[in-house]
């Protein structure tokens, strides 16, 4: 499709995400001026129960999809009439959560007669790069969540190739599960990153595992001694911070290890990160110092583009417009989604 440079960079995409609990919309020009970026969270709906409950989350979908989309027209001060397309999370995800969001999105295409979107979650999460650095392809993807950690090779736009995967539990899944564990509710990422700061991330030698060979990640082992540690010694006055502490170093450790495996494989020096477990202070900060150490160019986004929302899959569903890829109104949304795959209706 050919689109002029000066059409290009006054491109208007809204980017939708409802893929898990936050109802996300943002507006996103020429691919990286966020014009507005607006999250509802339903934290204080799942947090009682230590999780996300799925029918909750899609019910309140359904309540704050307007208003935040609406809000999030009027931040940007841009009409419907004035989109140049609408991007939606097509998957992965929770089912009844990307319901929402597809079916909300395919309104506003027919009615406004505008383009629709279908954008892969994940590549809306390594594309939120793009909003804020220019990284030069190829480069080295990790993509860290509550519900994906896997490392990617970026040749391009829309080239990925998955070069190691967590082989269960996703690294926030396991942060959210020990944090349930030890009473810091639900998301537990967050919790665990300020209460480790006053403990010893050496108190306690939890495992890192292994996986010899391969770049994978395995996360429910450490979960599973973090949570058996705490019950053999129940009567022993156990430091709740040295835990949270010594299991975040447990992670850290393999994610860095890992990573820079990754880079050096591949004999690339540019490691992009993202997903909400890219918000981690600790991680951010080793991150970095290894980085610095091996010569990489490191790009971490800021936080609130870690986290989902909408303005990543604005950014997205740019190079998606770009390159002509536009769903059909026969789009559905998909709970499993890999990356790479051709997202339905293209
Ligand atoms: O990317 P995201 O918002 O949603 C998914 O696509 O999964 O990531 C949410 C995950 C949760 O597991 C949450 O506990 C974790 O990211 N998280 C963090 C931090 N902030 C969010 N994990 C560690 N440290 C943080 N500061
Ligand atoms: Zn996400």
């Amino acid at each position: 499709m050919g689109v002029s440079v000066d059409a290009v960079e006054n491109l208007l995409i809204l980017g939708i995400d409802t893929s898990c609990d936050d109802t996300a919309a943002a507006i996103v020009k020429g691919g990286s001026r966020i014009l507005s970026n607006v999250v509802s969270s339903q934290e204080a709906i799942h947090s009682k129960y230590g999780g996300i409950v799925p029918e909750l989350a899609s019910r309140r979908h359904m309540e704050l999809i307007w208003p935040v989309v609406g809000e999030a027209l009027k931040g940007a001060r841009v009409r419907p009439g004035d989109l140049s397309a609408v991007a939606v999370t097509e998957g992965p995800g929770l089912i009844g959560s990307l319901l929402i969001g597809v079916c909300f999105a395919k309104a506003l295409s027919y009615v406004y007669d505008l383009p629709l979107i279908a954008v892969n979650h994940l590549e809306g999460h390594i594309n939120s790069v793009f909003l804020t650095d220019r990284p030069e392809f190829p480069f080295i993807a990790l993509m860290v969540s509550g519900g994906h950690t896997s490392i990617y090779r970026v040749d391009d736009f829309g080239q990925y190739r998955e070069l190691g995967r967590t082989r269960d539990d996703a690294a926030g899944e396991a942060y959210d599960k020990v944090a349930k564990f030890l009473g810091f509710g639900y998301p537990g990422g967050p919790v665990i990153d300020r209460i480790s700061a006053g403990g010893d991330p050496a108190a306690i030698a939890f495992p890192r595992a292994d996986l010899r060979g391969s770049l994978d990640f395995s996360f429910s082992g450490l979960k599973t001694a973090v949570l058996n540690y705490v019950r053999r010694f129940p009567d022993v006055n156990v430091r709740k911070e040295d835990v949270a502490a010594s299991f975040q170093a447990a992670v850290i450790d393999v994610l860095v290890e890992r990573v820079t495996e990754a880079a050096l494989t591949e004999g690339i020096k540019r490691i992009v990160l993202s997903g909400g477990v890219s918000a981690n202070s600790a991680l951010r900060k080793r991150i970095t110092e290894r980085a610095e150490d091996e010569c990489f160019d490191l790009y971490l986004p800021p936080l609130n583009l870690c986290t989902d929302n909408g303005a990543m899959i604005a950014a997205a569903g740019f190079h998606l417009f770009r390159q002509g890829r536009f769903a059909s109104a026969a789009l559905n949304p998909r709970a499993c989604l890999p990356l790479g795959q051709h997202p339905a209706g293209l």
